[in-house]
């Protein structure tokens, strides 16, 4: 898919203004806190979702309005098409090809973008939900009723951990915990499946992309932990069976913690170089391969799927990455249209060919 046209009404501190951008490499370039990344986050309000700075979105409103809109024309699936994002006293209203529809999950069937921030270049060495967060946004933008899944199981645990809480005074509320329990592994079964079946397949393409990046030197492997034990092998019967087995012997734990210690909101993702892992042992280059292996493939994964490759948005990640890496980066996703912030005239120049933004308070040129 491609970007065609871009306009911003009250958006951050963007001036009102459209901008074009070509077809390969993009490069917004200007001042630190000049409005790069806001333009970056306008372009991803287009996937249907929120803010990947994880702001509000009336945080997105610029100070001195109480309205944004959005306006983008773009090609994806061999049509052109547009949409428009606007929002106004609390409400988000969406348009695709000129007619309003009642849920973003319209944009996220049309248009996607992959987005390699500061926050996931720290993936592979950070702690688990990180890489919870990653697979779970992965998967939402290839399947729609897998964040339906997400949202009950979180209500239900919710819940649960509540009911703990109030069972530290009332002792006969224990006899209400095993309906919470079945709910909670029928529910966290639709979530492993899927995470399960997502890593095997992205595994094969993140192996690839490293074995580019590392020149054949390095092998990588991904694997899911289960703190169940769930496996790739097992059937949703038996994931399920298994989650609800260790709700179960995990409820004395839980009374004292007053939380729920296991099930798949508490999993990793282990992720190893040459068989050792890379969160442990792995040197700082050889962790930022990993993220650019892994995210490479979800773009991968998102073109093999709908047919469409992403657009990619590359926020501030440049100047972490050694010259090699960011030649691989701008020479390897050649074939996607790519954003690119940086405030390094150095950085400006290594790009081969392209379009340039400047941006200077907010102002884009
Ligand atoms: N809602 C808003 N209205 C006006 N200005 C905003 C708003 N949100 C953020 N800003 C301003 O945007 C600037 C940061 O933009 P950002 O895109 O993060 O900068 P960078 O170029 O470093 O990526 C800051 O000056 C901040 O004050
Ligand atoms: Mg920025």
């Amino acid at each position: 898919m491609i970007v065609k046209k871009l306009k911003f009404e009250n958006f951050r501190n963007l001036s009102n203004s459209e901008i074009y951008p070509c077809e390969k490499v993009n490069v917004i370039y200007g001042d630190n806190a000049q409005g790069k990344t806001n333009l970056l986050e306008a372009i991803w309000l287009f996937c249907g979702g929120h803010s990947f700075r994880g702001a509000k979105e009336n945080e997105l409103i610029n100070f001195e309005d109480n309205f944004f809109r959005l306006f983008m024309d773009f090609n994806s699936f061999e049509r052109d098409q547009n949409a428009e994002i606007t929002f106004s006293q609390n409400k988000k209203k969406i348009k695709l090809n000129s007619v309003e529809k009642n849920s973003s999950s319209y944009l996220t069937e049309v248009f996607s973008c992959v987005v390699f921030s500061p926050e996931n270049m720290t993936l592979v060495k950070r702690g688990p939900s990180l890489r919870r967060k990653f697979l779970d946004g992965a998967i939402t933008q290839q399947r729609i009723r897998y964040a339906a899944a997400l949202s009950k199981y979180n209500q239900i645990i919710n819940q649960r951990n509540a009911l703990l809480k109030d069972i530290y005074k009332h002792k006969e509320l224990k006899d209400t915990l095993p309906i919470w329990d079945d709910s909670l592994a029928v529910t966290g079964a639709i979530i492993l499946k899927e995470r399960l079946q997502y890593i095997k397949e992205l595994k094969v393409y993140a192996q690839k992309f490293h074995d580019d990046i590392s020149c054949n030197k390095e092998k990588l492997d991904i694997e899911y932990i289960s703190n169940a034990g769930v496996t790739e092998e097992d059937n949703i019967e038996v994931i399920t069976e298994k989650l609800r087995q260790a709700y179960e012997k995990s409820r004395k734990d839980d009374y004292h913690t007053g939380y729920t210690n296991i099930g798949p909101h508490r999993d990793d993702m282990d992720i190893r170089i040459n068989g050792i892992s890379a969160k442990t042992f792995g040197s700082q280059g050889q962790q930022r391969s990993a993220v650019l292996s892994l995210k490479l493939a979800q773009a991968e994964m998102l073109f093999i799927k709908n047919g469409e490759k992403p657009v990619i948005l590359l926020d501030d990640v440049l100047s972490e990455l050694d010259p090699k890496r960011q030649d691989f980066l701008l020479n390897k996703v050649d074939s996607y249209q790519v954003f690119v912030t940086c405030c390094e005239e150095s950085n400006k120049e290594q790009l081969k060919s392209g379009k340039v933004f400047y941006i200077n308070n907010g102002e884009v040129r």
